[in-house]
């Protein structure tokens, strides 16, 4: 019996996700679609965990690893010249409007995020701050999968005991209706960054090193986008007190929100610290890539700053570069005109959906919305939509009873009647519960 006769060992033995996995095998893709072995298909409509954004298969990544593969596979970047990485900061850094940004490449997300905290710290102690260290995140926050990471953030599905914490933790509220709450029914506006002000002063400034947060919410809360003039708030705040501000855009970057960075909505955005990763590798090779701005990464070079916190084994594998430059290639070639209609028609739809009975709300931007339930309809609904050929992402949030629902997030690569086919099926799995 040879390997792909075997028989597969018990499910439980791969310790991925604590969801039951799908029952089915996937034996090809078309753009968006996954086609099953017993001759159907199915819309994926989470790319892959929000990922795969330019489809799958493609053969302009393809060939940028082939080129790359037949010339060698691997050598560290102190062993061999980093010359496709090299090209690849380039090319990154001005496909998000940050032309001389300086790049530090990693594995993941979580690894991103960490990296991120790593460079802000050696950057707030060479301007002297020796003190500082602390990274301040809100309350609806998620940013990897490590212990340091989850014991920052304030995902708390994912972190549910607080022992875990290790004395971290979130430190001010989101501006999102769930953890801030207003009197008299207001809603969040640009003055809820002053809890910033006071999760920054309450520590002392001069032992705070960043604020972190995602520009536009992942799949914590369900797709909040903060109130105009909120994000400029922050770092303004965080400017005056010499805080670094980090965002993170592992999930939001590269096209997903509509712009190249989610921030980019907003005039006047410009973190000193960017991570991606999703979007970039876009399920072809693990990756994560973090900006830092061209005024800051000079510190990072003086004779008393501590080591550079980015040199894993892979940090720089150029088989990971050659695919995001694929990836890249295929991002660019997108008619963006075309992409942003796609991503308002998408949100009319579904935001028609709040008129059912169950649809609670529906907020996002692009092709990232999360479409919020009444409680007890999410995994009913999960169903009810696979059995109508498209597959969601969950997102169980904040609030008290918390909220849940799914997060809407297909390929930017998906045609105008991929995604009627998607919203209209939603549609009708909501219809189906009532
Ligand atoms: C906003 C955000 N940050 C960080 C991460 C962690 O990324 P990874 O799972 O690649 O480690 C995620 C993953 O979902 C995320 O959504």
């Amino acid at each position: 019996m040879n390997s792909h006769t075997a028989p597969l060992p018990d499910r439980r033995r791969l310790l991925t996700s604590a969801r039951p996995m799908p029952d089915f095998e996937v034996v090809g893709s078309d753009g968006p679609w996954l086609l099953r072995a017993d001759g159907t298909r199915i819309l994926d409509g989470s790319s892959g965990l929000l990922c795969t954004n330019v489809g799958q298969s493609s053969r302009k990544v393809l060939a940028r690893i082939e080129e790359q593969f037949s010339r060698f596979t691997f050598g560290g970047a102190a062993v061999v010249q980093p010359h496709l990485q090299l090209e690849l900061t380039g090319r990154l850094s001005r496909a998000v409007g940050r032309p001389d940004d300086s790049v530090a490449l990693v594995t993941c997300g979580t690894l991103g995020v960490e990296v991120a905290i790593g460079l802000a710290r050696n950057i707030a102690r060479a301007r002297g701050g020796r003190a500082r260290a602390d990274i301040l995140t809100c309350d609806l926050s998620y940013h990897g999968m490590s212990a340091f990471t989850l014991a920052l953030a304030g995902n708390h599905a994912r972190r549910p005991r607080p022992a875990d914490a290790m004395g971290l933790g979130p430190a001010f509220p989101a501006p999102y209706p769930p953890t801030h709450p207003h009197d008299s029914g207001r809603t969040c506006t640009a003055d809820c960054a002053e809890e910033v002000a006071k999760a920054i002063d309450s520590r002392g400034a001069d032992n705070v090193a960043a604020v972190l947060l995602e520009p536009v919410n992942g799949t914590t809360g369900g797709a909040y986008i903060p109130p105009d003039g909120y994000l400029r708030r922050v770092q303004d705040i965080c400017r005056a007190r010499d805080v670094l501000v980090i965002h993170d855009e592992v999930l939001t970057g590269l096209w997903r929100t509509g712009p190249s960075l989610a921030s980019r909505r907003w005039d006047g955005v410009e973190p000193d610290i960017v991570i991606l990763s999703k979007g970039l590798g876009a399920g072809y090779t693990p990756v994560a890539a973090v900006l830092l701005s061209p005024g800051l990464a000079p510190l990072l070079h003086h004779q008393d700053a501590d080591p550079l916190p980015a040199m894993g084994t892979m940090a720089a594998h150029p088989l990971m570069a050659a695919a995001c430059l694929g990836v890249l290639d295929e991002l660019e070639a997108l008619d963006h005109d075309a992409l942003r209609a796609r991503g308002e028609r998408l949100g009319e739809a579904l935001r028609s959906l709040t008129g059912l009975p169950g649809v609670r709300d529906v907020r996002g931007v692009g092709h990232l919305y999360g479409v919020e339930l009444a409680p007890g309809l999410l995994w009913p609904l999960l169903r009810q939509a696979e059995q109508r050929g498209v597959f969601f992402y969950p997102f169980t949030g904040a609030g008290d009873p918390q909220s849940e629902g799914l997060v809407v997030a297909p390929p930017l690569t998906s045609t105008d009647e991929d995604l009627d086919f998607l919203t209209a099926a939603l549609a009708d799995a909501v219809r189906a519960l009532n």
